[in-house]
């Protein structure tokens, strides 16, 4: 059953009441031969993380599956335009993708976010959204080292001239998950062994059929 999230926090908003859907996320399931969950995908700027939710979302497409990708710069587009690199901007982010990604759970969608997501507050809180079970925490551990050479978008070379402020892994910091549910070491494994140990995870938790 959809709850609404404001049983952990105050709505601003007075006279509201929760509509129950009509169609529940079980239901939809057991149409579709396929549960919903939520990929948090975290790790550094270039760490792969927008690469391998892409390339796992292609596989869950060809295997028939629903799944969508939210992806942090494609994000701060639209939804998160409003917001920069601040700490509280950060929060935020995660927060507004967090209710995002639990909205697309109950419409029965994998859904993959791919968000650097440094702070470990702000990913419990997001986990903290929705059931324990419907919530991977996938570590794109690519060390500082690796990502800062790959710099596919120049953004360190940025970052350490001062040109950018507030820059993840040189000037802000990132919180390494330290117990992820899936750790992938994406400095030296290949693309394709990363979707297939995230795609058997979700076969073995039965959220995929096989
Ligand atoms: S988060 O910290 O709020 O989770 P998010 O994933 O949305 O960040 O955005 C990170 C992306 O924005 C990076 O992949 C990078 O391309 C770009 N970016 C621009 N400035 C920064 C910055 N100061 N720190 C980190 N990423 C930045």
């Amino acid at each position: 059953m959809q709850t609404p999230s404001s049983k952990t926090s105050t709505s601003k908003a007075t006279n509201i009441s929760w509509h129950q859907a009509s169609i529940d996320r079980n239901s939809i399931a057991q149409k579709r031969g396929h549960n919903s969950t939520i990929l948090w995908f975290t790790g550094l700027s270039g760490s792969g993380k927008s690469t391998l939710a892409n390339a796992v979302n292609a596989k869950l497409f060809e295997m028939g599956l629903t799944s969508y990708v939210l992806d942090g710069d494609n994000i701060r587009h639209g939804l998160c335009k409003d917001l920069g690199f601040s700490d509280a901007d950060r929060e935020e982010n995660i927060r507004r993708i967090g209710e995002v990604a639990k909205l697309f759970l109950d419409a029965g969608i994998i859904v993959l976010t791919a968000f650097v997501s440094p702070f470990k507050a702000d990913r419990s809180k997001a986990r903290n959204l929705v059931n324990e079970s419907d919530f991977l925490e996938i570590y794109c551990a690519a060390d500082l080292q690796s990502c800062e050479k790959r710099d596919p978008k120049g953004l360190y070379a940025k970052a350490r001239s001062g040109e950018i402020k507030d820059f993840t892994g040189i000037s802000s910091p990132y919180e390494e998950p330290l117990d992820p549910d899936i750790r992938v070491d994406t400095a030296s494994v290949k693309v394709e062994d990363c979707v297939n140990i995230i795609i058997n995870k979700l076969i073995k938790l039965q959220i995929i059929p096989k």
